[in-house]
Order: structure tokens, then sequence, then C-alpha cells
């Protein structure tokens, strides 16, 4: 496989076995990280976050510097002549002159895919507004493999904001192309996955799906059960929010109902939707799902810049 040069926008960019080779990568990487630490040295990467993060921004960071290379950019458009009213394909040729590879994150969707067009460095998309965000679907995917020990045959129920969580949106689109697994799509009647989501489905390799409005009806049954946040920022108004915000809240209770062997993912950050207590259950991954992603992304970093 050759992963060097290209962009990564959504999953469908990558094809099925070299998601898997990223993944296998990955988990080398988080055995012996100390074989790696100089890897990137001399490489430069760009972190063009538009949007709030923690975990997508610091991991970035943190897998550039724990692979020696360094890392230049800007957290809050307030910071860079964005606020100037420079456009995102400008910003980034700019960027391109000076890093090797840049990651953005921005409301907008499709930002992302500009970004990408406009430079002639490998862009990531660290998540553009409601629509996608691959990189956390790597991160997910890792940890499902992990916990899971397979990709294919699970039942996975997607729950809460199930409309602008662009990280179901590209978790779905990732995971119907592996073999047999059935979806559940847990949420709101206004808070639906869009269409074109439930057309991967059904264009997936044996993937099913249905939708469910109440969690204890079908925690009994899963194998994952990936929990989010509702998505405030991406809401017209703000009485809708508050209206839907506590749709679901997992908490001791509701993990009774679920099988011993399910696992409770979230790409956090959460809000309300699962109750701390549930954090001591051995079956809540979600912290492991965040530390994933760091080796996760520097797998990929390290691909797309075409070092082995
Ligand atoms: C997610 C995001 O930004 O889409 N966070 C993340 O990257 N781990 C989820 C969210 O904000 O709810």
């Amino acid at each position: 496989m050759t992963l060097t040069g290209r962009n990564f926008i959504e999953p469908p960019d990558f094809t099925v076995e070299e998601i898997h080779e990223l993944i296998g990568f990955a988990e080398r990487i988080m055995a012996a990280p100390g074989g790696y630490a100089e890897r990137a040295k001399g490489r430069l990467l760009a972190t063009l976050f538009y949007e709030p993060s923690t975990r997508t921004r610091f991991s970035f960071e943190a897998a550039m510097l724990k692979l020696g290379g360094q890392v230049i950019g800007f957290s809050g458009e307030q910071s860079s002549s964005a606020a100037k009213g420079e456009s995102i394909s400008d910003t980034i040729r700019t960027v391109a002159c000076y890093a090797d590879i840049a990651v953005i994150r921005h409301p907008k969707e499709g930002s992302a895919k500009v970004a990408a067009a406009a430079a002639d460095i490998p862009v990531i998309n660290g998540g553009d507004g409601g629509h996608q965000h691959p990189t956390q679907t790597l991160t997910d995917l890792m940890t499902i493999k992990s916990e899971k020990g397979r990709l294919s045959n699970l039942k996975v129920g997607l729950c809460g904001d199930l409309k602008f969580g662009r990280t179901v949106h590209s978790l779905a689109r990732a995971l119907c192309r592996e073999s047999g697994i059935e979806f559940i799509l847990i949420s709101p009647e206004e808070l639906r996955v869009p269409d074109y989501v439930k057309l991967d489905i059904g264009r997936g390799n044996g993937s099913t799906f249905r939708e469910a409005e109440r969690m204890q009806d079908v925690i009994g049954e899963l194998d994952v059960l990936y929990m989010t946040r509702v998505q405030r920022e991406r809401f017209f108004n703000e009485e809708d929010y508050i209206r839907l915000k506590d749709s679901y809240i997992l908490d001791a209770g509701k993990m009774e109902l679920a099988p011993q062997d399910m696992i409770v993912m979230h790409p956090l950050p959460r809000v309300n939707e699962i109750a701390t207590e549930v954090d001591a259950d051995p079956r809540a991954v979600y912290f492991k799902q965040a530390r994933n992603g760091m080796y996760a992304r520097m797998a990929l970093i390290l691909s797309l810049l075409g070092i082995e």
C-alpha cells in the first residue's frame, strides 16, 4: 500500500485494506513506541483549528512530537488571518509553504476538501462541521478491534445526536464496509441519522440498520454502544437544544440491562449523556479510546509522509 502524499478527508478515501493496515501499524507503534521516536525528525505538522478541540488537536500534536517531528498551528480563528477574512484556500496554500502535512478542523461541511484541493501537502480532516471526522473513526475502529477482537459481525448501537454528530457519520461509513454489521440507530426523531448515511449502510457489505428511540429497549442485544453528545453548536435555536440535550443518559441502572461483554464508547467530550458512575465499569472504554487516538494518528502521519 502507499498512502504517501494522500489526503484523508473521509473514510472512503482509503480502502478497507488500507484502513486495516493503518490500524495494524498503530498497534505496532503502541506496542513499542520508542522505536518510532525519531521517525518524523525534521518534519513539520500544521494544526489549523477553527473550532474548539481537546483530544483531536492534542493527540495530533502529541503524535507528531512523539515521532520526533515538530508542530505549528493555531487554535481559534481569532489568532490567524482568518479573522481578517482570508479564505481557507489561501490560508492552507500559505501553510503548505512551511509545513509537510496539515490537519484542519472547521465548522463548515466540505472545508477540509476545499483545503486539500488547494494544498500540495497531505491534508487531514480533523472534523468538518456536522459532516465527517475520519481520524476519530480510525481511533474507534482500533478500539473496537482491540476490545472485541474483530471488526465484523457486530451489533453496534449508535446513540444520541445522529443528525449532527460527525463521528457517527464517519464511523457508520467505515464500519458498513466491514462484513455483517447490524446498526441500531438510537435517537430522538429530530436527531436521526441523515439519509446519506443510511444509503451508505444500505450499500455496505451486508450491513443493516434499524432505528430505535429508547435505549432500554435495545441495549440488551448490543456488542458496542457508541454514545454521543448533543451537538449544541450546530442547533439553530437554544430551546430545541435544551429540550433534546438530556434525551439519553447512560447510568449504572441501564448498564445492568447490557450484556457483560458489551463495550461503551464515546468520542468525548461528554456532557450529561454518560453518568460518571459508569466510568468505573470495565465495559466503559472511552478513555482507552482517547489514548488509542494518539497511536492511530502517529500511524497516519507516518503513512501520509511516506515514512516506514
Ligand atoms: C468529537 C467532535 O469534535 O466531533 N470530538 C472529538 O473529536 N473527539 C465529538 C464531539 O464534539 O461531540
